[in-house]
């Protein structure tokens, strides 16, 4: 079957969100924590973070249109901090949860059942229940044409368990329990098959044996 871009303008338009946001594939689950500057903190559940660079370290993530009030978006304004904590199979309904609408002074952190916590005097909280959590500083907000924005940022802390780090430097998230998201509602868990060596053309590739994990 093949839909063109007339035939899919034409699809009740929740029907379309759902296949055109499964189409990219299976994408990271992960809560942006933020707080205002009164102190209201709030937590909510994004699948569009990706990876902008190593050095230095760069994540970015889309932002849907702010024509509605949106606290996160508010508040990275206010504050230009924010985490970015890995949503796992276990946390998936929690996290599902604080993606309902909520007045501004309603924590999600309280009504979603999320630990609220703290790193040193960064401003903005983090998931306490998440395994892996790091602080980030807004960098610039790209406007998109279809009045999202894409919003990147570097990297301030990581907060992770050192027992699943490969002595290569590989965080094993998957044995973690990482959750990845298919449209808006599809939950899934991971599994790794391999890890693969460094392509070279007209080298064979081997598959990367298990490195010992800890610090
Ligand atoms: C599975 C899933 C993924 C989502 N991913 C995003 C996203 O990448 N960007 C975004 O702006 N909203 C995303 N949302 C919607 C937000 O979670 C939702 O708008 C939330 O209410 C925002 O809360 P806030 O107003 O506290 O910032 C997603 C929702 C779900 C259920």
């Amino acid at each position: 079957m093949i839909w063109t871009k007339e035939q899919l303008a034409e699809l009740d338009g929740r029907y379309r969100g759902r296949f055109i946001n499964s189409i990219s594939g299976v994408k990271p689950a992960n809560l942006i924590a933020t707080k205002s500057k009164e102190g209201l903190s709030n937590v909510a559940l994004f699948s569009s973070v990706v990876h902008l660079g190593a050095n230095p370290a760069m994540l970015g993530f889309v932002m849907r249109p702010p024509t509605v009030e949106r606290h996160t978006w508010d508040n990275i304004l206010e504050t230009e901090v924010y985490t970015i904590n890995m949503v796992t199979t276990e946390l998936s309904e929690k996290a599902h949860y604080t993606s309902a609408r909520s007045e501004r002074n309603a924590s999600e952190f309280e009504w979603c059942d999320l630990e609220e916590a703290y790193y040193e005097d960064f401003h903005a909280p983090y998931v306490g229940n998440s395994p892996l959590s790091y602080g980030m500083r807004l960098e610039n907000k790209f406007p998109i044409s279809n009045g999202c924005y894409f919003i990147s940022g570097t990297v301030e802390w990581v907060k992770f368990d050192e027992a699943f780090l490969a002595q290569d430097g590989y965080l094993d998230i998957a044995e973690q329990g990482a959750a990845g998201i298919v449209a808006l509602d599809g939950y899934h868990g991971l599994s790794k098959q391999f890890r693969l060596s460094f392509a070279k053309k007209g080298e064979e590739l081997q598959q990367l044996k298990d490195f010992k994990k800890g610090w």
